[in-house]
């Protein structure tokens, strides 16, 4: 085979390989507990390609995150999920206060970690999460965690440098965001 050939049948060969893989995280994604990979195919096939989804699959990083337009279905899907052993203000119940610069692994303040903490859960009461929310509900969530952050902002690992330049530790009575059912286009939704 000519040379040419030889770098076209690979090209080709390469590329085959990346469709056949999908949807499958460019990032290594592990459970937070036995550090084990986790299987992104026990999620529910509904909130699997929203671009959020794909960007963080992709890169880490949760689109979501400050976006307004998606804070109250976020604040929505705490209060359901989340708030009866976190906290209303995740400030901690049963479960520890997600709110405050403190994790009991400190992966969490990281995005990556974060999903990967809610995806395959913890120890005890701390199930893992794929049964009940999907992966796009579960970014939405993470943005309402780190809504309700009260501490130094530098200490917001998560948020881009201009973000945390105009970013106010939570305060339950400045602009409270009321949460909704609803799911704009923007969040994943097929709504406007
Ligand atoms: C049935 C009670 C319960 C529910 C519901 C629950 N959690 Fe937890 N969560 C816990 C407990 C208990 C722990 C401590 C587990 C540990 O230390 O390993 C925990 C730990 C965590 C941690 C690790 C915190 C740290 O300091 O590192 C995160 C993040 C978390 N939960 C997020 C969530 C999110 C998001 C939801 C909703 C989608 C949720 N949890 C729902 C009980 C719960």
């Amino acid at each position: 085979m000519k040379k040419t050939t030889l770098i076209k049948t690979a090209t080709v060969l390469v590329t085959i390989g990346s469709l056949a893989l999908g949807a499958r995280a460019a990032i290594m994604l592990t459970n937070t507990i036995t550090g084990q990979p986790l299987d992104l195919a026990e999620a529910p096939e509904e909130g699997r390609d929203t671009e959020a989804v794909k960007t963080f699959l992709q890169t880490g990083v949760n689109i979501y995150n400050e976006k307004p337009v998606c804070l109250p279905k976020a604040h929505e899907l705490f209060l359901s999920m989340c708030s009866g052993c976190h906290g209303h203000y995740a400030e901690g119940k049963i479960g520890p206060g997600l709110n405050d610069a403190y994790w009991t692994y400190p992966k969490n303040e990281t995005d990556q970690g974060l999903f990967e903490t809610i995806f395959g859960g913890a120890n005890g009461q701390m199930g893992p999460m794929y049964g009940a929310l999907n992966m796009n509900e579960m970014l939405l969530v993470m943005s309402w965690i780190r809504h309700l952050y009260k501490d130094d902002p530098k200490g917001a690992v998560w948020l881009t440098s201009e973000q945390r330049s105009t970013f106010k530790p939570f305060d339950e009575h400045a602009n409270p965001i009321e949460p909704s059912d609803a799911l704009p286009a923007q969040c994943g939704g097929t709504a406007d």
